[in-house]
């Protein structure tokens, strides 16, 4: 499980009118481009650091408002220097392998975060930036950037929404280059496809999305690229997802070191028959009251629960931050994608609700 700290935030530095950075008062070692995990009492959020280690004297987080945003806006209208927050992390793996790289950078508006990080702590290499926003108020880091390295900027004022096809003419002089991709889902998806376009193979397009697109559009339990782990109350192990009913068979505790090796990947559809398609019903505790929801087939539980009207806790949904993690208290899940729970963890009964779709027809959890 991720654990959150006390941070003092140092100074609250307004970078657009909509946009603000936290300097923090901390000493953790991290890599550019990885992020934290900030807890508000309006909820938790990822926050990538704008900073780069041994550049930056202070590591630095920078959160733009989103219109309506619960976190963005409480972070921009109550921080301020002095306050304390509980973050976690550094994690993620948006980061060159070699500050020599040469970067091809593309980011759509608080997409700039990581980006910023990694283009103070590359040394050699040629690097290009290619940064969209709605207008030239919207730039965070403008003169900083201009001064770093060359940047294409793209105004939606001037020149309306960037398209696959208007991105492909910019990005065709670096077909070479490792491409770092950040920014909300809209702007990721067409930077994606504008590189494709260009010829730049998928393997040297590297991406960090903030926002997820539609339930319906997330990878589900059954679909071919899923990486599922089973996780059973009863065993509080993990098993091969491949074969749903194992473990019935491995309740007893050693269970769990032996079945450490087992989180390989699934067979394409091999749950096809059982979390993809089944309907359950959870048992959510949360907030001192025990709520009883119907889970419709390949829902995941978080959105379960969000959608009962419910104010349960996350961040990534992606499986990343652990900011969604409860305990399983009977019954059996599948977790699509988890990059955060570790064996011990598992051991303690903790689930991601943000990745978790059902095998047993009654699943119990709780947050207390
Ligand atoms: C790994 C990671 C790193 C991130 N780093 C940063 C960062 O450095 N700076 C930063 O400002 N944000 C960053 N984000 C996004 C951030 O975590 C929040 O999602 C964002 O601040 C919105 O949260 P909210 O509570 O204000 O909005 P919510 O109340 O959660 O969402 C309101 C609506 O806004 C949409 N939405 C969510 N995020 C965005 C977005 N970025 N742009 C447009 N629409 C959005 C949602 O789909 C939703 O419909 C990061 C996200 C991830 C997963
Ligand atoms: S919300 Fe981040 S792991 Fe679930």
């Amino acid at each position: 499980m991720p654990t959150f700290r006390p941070v003092r935030i140092a100074d609250v530095i307004p970078e657009t009118a909509d946009a603000h950075s936290l300097v923090l008062d901390a000493g953790f070692g991290y890599r550019p481009g990885q992020y934290l995990t900030v807890r508000t009492p309006a909820g938790a959020r990822c926050y990538s650091l704008s900073s780069a280690p041994g550049v930056d004297a202070a590591p630095k987080v920078t959160v733009k408002r989103v219109p309506g945003g619960q976190v963005s806006n409480w972070i921009c209208d109550h921080v301020h220097a002095g306050d304390v927050l509980d973050m976690s992390g550094p994690a993620g793996t948006f980061t060159p392998d070699s500050p020599d790289d040469d970067l091809l950078l593309l980011a759509g508006g608080s997409g700039i975060t990581p980006i910023m990080g990694i283009i103070k702590s590359m040394r050699g290499g040629a690097w290009s930036l290619i940064y969209a926003n709605r207008d030239a108020d919207s730039i965070i880091f403008r003169d900083e950037l201009d001064r770093l390295l060359p940047v294409t900027h793209w105004l939606d004022s001037e020149r309306g929404v960037p398209t696959a096809d208007a991105l492909r003419e910019l990005l065709t002089a670096y077909p070479d280059r490792l491409a770092f991709v950040c920014g909300p889902e809209a702007f990721v998806a067409v930077a994606e496809k504008a590189l494709q376009l260009a010829g730049v193979p998928a393997s040297r397009i590297r991406v960090e999305r903030f926002e997820l697109g539609s339930p319906e559009s997330r990878p589900s339990a059954d679909s071919a690229e899923s990486r599922a782990l089973v996780v059973s109350a009863e065993s509080r192990a993990l098993a091969n997802s491949a074969e749903p009913g194992a473990l019935a068979d491995s309740a007893e505790p050693g269970a769990l070191a032996d079945s450490a090796g087992s989180r390989a990947a699934v067979e394409p559809g091999a749950l096809a028959n059982s979390a993809g398609s089944r309907a359950a019903v959870a048992e959510v505790e949360l907030d001192g009251r025990t709520h009883v929801l119907p889970w419709a087939p390949g829902k995941r539980l978080l959105d379960v629960i969000i959608d009962a009207g419910l104010n349960p806790p996350y961040s990534c949904r992606q499986g990343q931050c652990g900011a969604c993690a409860c305990r399983l208290l009977s019954g059996e899940v599948a977790l699509v994608n988890n990059e955060i729970l570790e064996e011990e963890d598992f051991a303690e009964g903790y689930i991601l609700a943000c990745q978790a779709v059902p095998l047993t027809d009654s699943v119990t959890v709780t947050y207390q």
